[in-house]
């Protein structure tokens, strides 16, 4: 079914599971991520990144999201993800996304926090969930790149302080994971997870989950993390199996090579649901 991320994410907290929210680009993506969804009975989010929307557009990505979700057993909701600007983040309402995340990271306090109180004044009109981000977040997604010397660490007082001000639904909080794959082992702060577990009341996000140790995942779950962010393992998924696909010169036909890129893409989703332990769940 096609719902909004809220009670999905509050039975995540309560139940001290999380959400996996898996970055989709094509139709063979949302196949593969709903597919394993309903077999494994795990709530699941798709998300776009705005140049994901730059590629097929809100509307092209809603409507094939909100299709694929009315078929589907579990429950799935589409998020707008790193949402740059009030205009984007109103245009993804504007086509029914239902969740979506203001990123306004890169400003400096007051700014973020004034953008996103702009877009939680609009989504809330709506019923749809905000999601924001304090701290900085390192790596690259897509367009969006934040190196290793500005990636900032979220300041748990200043997450509480946040919070309040904006009346958002959920936080990216910044504690040392990074968009993309790793140089090494992330080495991530779980006590600056815990302090700020402590002290602020929203659904908490980790991003850039791909190539951090699935123990990792765990703990920082169980320190009270309800929405997991995968991207990057999920496109390197895709692209392994279509590439080995082609090897074969005699494939010609989209529907044989993408199948086995899809193939390689369940299987990925299949153990980021069993860490994120969202499996029969839904
Ligand atoms: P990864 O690409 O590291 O999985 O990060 C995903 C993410 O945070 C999407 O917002
Ligand atoms: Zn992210
Ligand atoms: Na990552």
């Amino acid at each position: 079914s096609f719902v909004t991320s809220q009670q999905m994410l509050e039975d995540a907290r309560n139940g001290q599971y999380a959400v996996p929210a898996f970055n989709i680009e094509n139709m063979e993506m949302v196949q593969a991520v709903l597919q394993t969804a309903a077999e494994l009975r795990s709530p699941v989010m798709l998300q776009t990144t705005p140049s994901t929307v730059k590629y097929a557009g809100v509307e092209m990505l809603q409507a094939m999201v909100r299709a694929a979700a009315e078929l589907c057993p579990v429950p799935v909701a589409l998020h707008l993800d790193h949402g740059e600007s009030s205009d984007l983040a109103v245009q993804a309402l504007r086509a029914g996304y239902t969740s979506v995340m203001i990123d306004g990271s890169k400003l400096p306090l007051a700014e973020n926090i004034a953008i996103t109180q702009k877009v939680v004044g609009i989504a809330r009109a709506v019923r749809i969930p905000v999601e924001a981000e304090l701290g900085k977040v390192g790596g690259k997604e897509d367009g969006l790149e934040v190196s290793a010397k500005e990636a900032a660490y979220t300041d748990p007082e200043e997450a509480r302080q946040f919070v309040g001000a904006t009346g958002v639904n959920s936080l990216a909080v910044a504690i040392g994971t990074a968009h993309g794959f790793y140089k090494g082992e992330p080495k991530l702060d779980f006590e600056r997870l815990a302090r700020i577990r402590a002290i602020v009341d929203v659904i908490l996000v980790l991003h850039g989950a791909s190539g951090v140790p699935d123990e990792a995942v765990r703990r920082c779950i169980a320190l009270g993390v309800s929405k997991v962010n995968f991207a990057t393992e999920l496109r390197a998924a895709l692209t392994r199996g279509v590439r080995e696909a082609l090897t074969d010169p005699g494939i010609i036909d989209p529907k044989v090579f993408m199948k086995a890129g899809k193939q390689c893409v369940q299987e990925t989703v299949r153990q980021k649901i069993l860490v994120c332990g969202s499996a029969q769940r839904a």
